[in-house]
């Protein structure tokens, strides 16, 4: 079958243009390439030639694909010869007037039909149109680097654009094997916009001395199942790429607190201590491997106290379960005894505001973050208050790593480590759905194949509950006083109401 686009044209062959050329031949199109700098061409078919020849080798595409996938390429070298393309997608410099200036004189040579596309990753696709003598053609079509590997690509519809283009640009994403989600032209779109949380969150807490980033990559991974720790994908992508677009979506949402970047990246940026491909940043990199600092080991103390845990601690049940499970003694009476262990689950609050609310002894209490089952974490977190006893803070740490899990001992924080940054994460994806920017099935597809989350952040809400999401909110919002964990009217109304994040209103 033939592609929806039987003549396309790359411009700007760099990184990107790459990879969109591969799998626009691959799905059939004929291929021009165009670039400024001298070379550039030659060198994006030499290496795109080198790309099929290795995936030949590995008997990944047949020798017939090999020969015609290469044969689908066209140097240009002017822009008049993109004259007959009837698609022209833009992977240049990320600057407005260098864009607009392209699509202008494009607009010269090619036919009032053809469809142009730009590949912009933070520009306003509204802004690049403005003054085109067709904007109406024009449409966002962002990719993710590297391009053949990350099957999703936003389209997104600028002011003016035609709604019958941004549907056939879903279509050939299809056709290129990709995942089409369709967005509204906003800061930051869909993946970039969602991803906010994840960073941001984790550094507060660090910036808090909460624990250290490498606790809080363990925390996060073992728990909730992220593949990478968000000092880890910090690392990964350099501050001098993830810092500027903290900054950006920060100010072009007008100083948004849900936004708010970290001094701490601000810091290491401007002292080059980037991430990995400088062999220093959150971690320090000998042969391309983080030097991970080891565990404090689990104490071990001569006995442990009675446990008694008060009535509102979260999945109370459970946690007795649990308790029975690992050979502690629990105490049933209404007050602790003078000897007890006081364990709080709390959702949100902090373990120094329940110990002050409920009057209990804040020496003997500890908490346990018990949002997420037990049965479905790799590691247990503790938080102790500013009173706590070492001797009471080692004996919880030693009766939750009784059957061999791993624990993590923080200080304290309203919403331990997980609940801070799930419900971060949660905000911010129901803003998005209640703001429009795209569908809340758009949304988690993007995010899990955009960002690799285990779940899309709509279905991690589902998963935790969206009336707890809203409780842990609203407590971080007493514990913080800060704007940034108001909860959106999405997930308030949602929450409120007990329905799924998913759910659309008639
Ligand atoms: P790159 O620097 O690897 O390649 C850009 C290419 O465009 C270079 O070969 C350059 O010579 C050429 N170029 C510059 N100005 C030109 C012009 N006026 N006309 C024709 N060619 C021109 O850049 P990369 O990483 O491929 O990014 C390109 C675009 O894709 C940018 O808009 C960027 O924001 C966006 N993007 C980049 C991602 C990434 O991870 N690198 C991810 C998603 C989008």
């Amino acid at each position: 079958m033939s592609p929806s686009f039987l003549h396309m044209a790359v411009v700007g062959t760099g990184a990107m243009g790459r990879g969109i050329a591969q799998i626009a031949a691959q799905a059939g199109s004929t291929v021009w390439l165009y670039d400024t700098q001298p070379n550039a061409v030659d060198a994006a078919l030499q290496s795109l030639s080198e790309t099929w020849s290795k995936l030949h080798a590995k008997g990944r595409i047949t020798t017939e694909q090999l020969a015609t996938f290469q044969s689908r390429l066209r140097p240009a070298a002017t822009l008049q010869e993109l004259k007959d393309c009837d698609l022209v997608v833009e992977a240049i410099v990320e600057r407005l007037e260098v864009k607009r200036t392209l699509f202008a004189e494009l607009e010269r040579w090619v036919g009032p039909a053809t469809v142009l596309a730009t590949n912009t990753s933070s520009l306003s696709v509204t802004a690049i149109a403005h003054g085109l003598d067709r904007p109406q053609q024009l449409a966002g079509f962002h990719f993710f680097n590297p391009v053949p590997l990350m099957k999703v690509v936003e389209v997104i519809a600028g002011l003016k654009t035609d709604p019958a283009i941004a549907e056939r640009l879903a279509t050939y994403a299809r056709e290129m094997g990709h995942t089409p989600v369709m967005a509204q032209d906003t800061p930051g779109f869909i993946v970039n916009h969602a991803g906010r949380g994840y960073g941001t969150e984790a550094l507060r807490i660090v910036g808090e001395q909460v624990a250290d980033f490498a606790t809080v990559d363990r925390i996060l991974k073992d728990q909730m199942g992220f593949k990478l720790g968000p000092f880890e994908l910090m690392d990964l992508t350099a501050l001098d790429v993830s810092h500027p677009v903290m900054e950006s979506i920060y100010h072009q949402y007008y100083e948004e607190a849900r936004y708010r970047p970290s001094v701490i990246t601000a810091q290491r940026l401007a002292g080059g201590v980037l991430g990995k491909k400088v062999g220093e940043g959150f971690y320090r990199y000998m042969e391309g491997q983080a030097q991970v600092p080891p565990e404090p080991p689990v104490p071990r103390p001569a006995s442990l106290p009675p446990v008694w845990v008060p009535a509102r601690a979260a999945r109370r049940a459970e946690l007795y379960q649990l308790l029975k499970d690992l050979g502690a003694t629990i105490e049933t009476a209404q007050q602790p005894s003078a000897q007890a262990l006081i364990l709080v689950a709390p959702l949100g609050h902090d373990v120094t505001t329940v110990a002050a609310v409920e009057r209990l002894d804040a020496s003997r209490t500890v908490g346990i973050d018990m949002m997420l089952p037990d049965a479905t974490v790799r590691r247990r977190v503790l938080a102790t208050n500013p009173a706590t006893r070492p001797d009471m803070r080692d004996a919880a740490h030693a009766l939750f790593a009784r059957d061999g899990k791993a624990v993590s001992v923080i200080k304290d924080s309203g919403g331990f480590v997980t609940q801070r940054v799930v419900a971060t994460i949660v905000n911010i994806a129901s803003d998005i759905c209640q703001q429009g920017i795209c569908t809340p099935q758009d949304l988690d597809t993007a995010v899990t194949l955009g960002l690799g989350y285990p779940l899309g952040p709509l279905a991690m809400g589902d998963q935790v509950g969206p009336t707890n999401v809203l409780e842990i909110l609203f407590n971080l919002q007493t514990v913080y006083g800060d704007m940034r964990y108001r909860p959106s009217p999405w997930l308030r109304r949602r929450g409120a109401l007990g329905l799924s994040l998913t759910h659309v209103e008639a």
